[in-house]
């Protein structure tokens, strides 16, 4: 058998501006925006903020957290935070956006979470059997919104992989 060529195709959603999206997506940016706001961000003065709106419509915030040792995303701070309240829960849909403070610098454009924590809301999405609406923005500019983590991360490592029997 020959090697075959294979192709993997991404949708998404864009939106000029957070104005021209949907009530509940600009209110879940919006608390997003709020995050931001509460970021530990003095290394890299890129403030980040995100915002979980769950199956029962509660709304959570995470912003990233920065140490001399450890750094940890928006994303992942949301994420421990509802494991340390709830075990389980199921997140509806996540606004993901930013501030960045370093001089010159610019936020008019939708921040994309990075490869970790797209592993651990896929991981989260999967545990809840329902797919996550993943909203990126920046303080204005571009909306992107992907209706599903599975799809923003193709040929993921799956935990399934642990228990293959022979
Ligand atoms: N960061 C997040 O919080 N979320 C992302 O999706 C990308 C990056 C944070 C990590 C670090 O504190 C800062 O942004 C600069 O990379």
């Amino acid at each position: 058998i020959k090697m075959q060529k294979k192709r993997i195709e991404f949708s998404y959603e864009e939106y000029s501006s957070i104005a021209e999206l949907n009530l509940t997506d600009r209110e879940l940016v919006e608390q997003a925006l709020v995050a931001t706001t509460q970021a530990s961000a003095q290394f890299s003065k890129f403030h980040v903020g995100a915002a979980a709106r769950l199956s029962d419509g509660q709304i959570y915030l995470g912003s990233n957290y920065e140490n001399t040792s450890i750094t940890s995303c928006a994303e992942q701070e949301l994420l421990s935070y509802l494991h340390a309240l709830y075990r389980n829960f199921t997140i509806a849909s996540l606004a993901v956006t930013f501030n960045n403070a370093n001089l010159g610098s610019r936020s008019d454009f939708p921040i994309t979470p990075c490869g970790k924590c797209r592993q651990l809301l896929l991981e989260a999405e999967i545990t809840s059997g329902k797919p996550i609406r993943v909203i990126m923005a920046g303080q204005s500019g571009k909306v992107l919104i992907a209706t599903g983590v599975a799809s923003m991360l193709p040929l993921a490592y799956s935990a399934e992989y642990i228990n293959t029997q022979a």
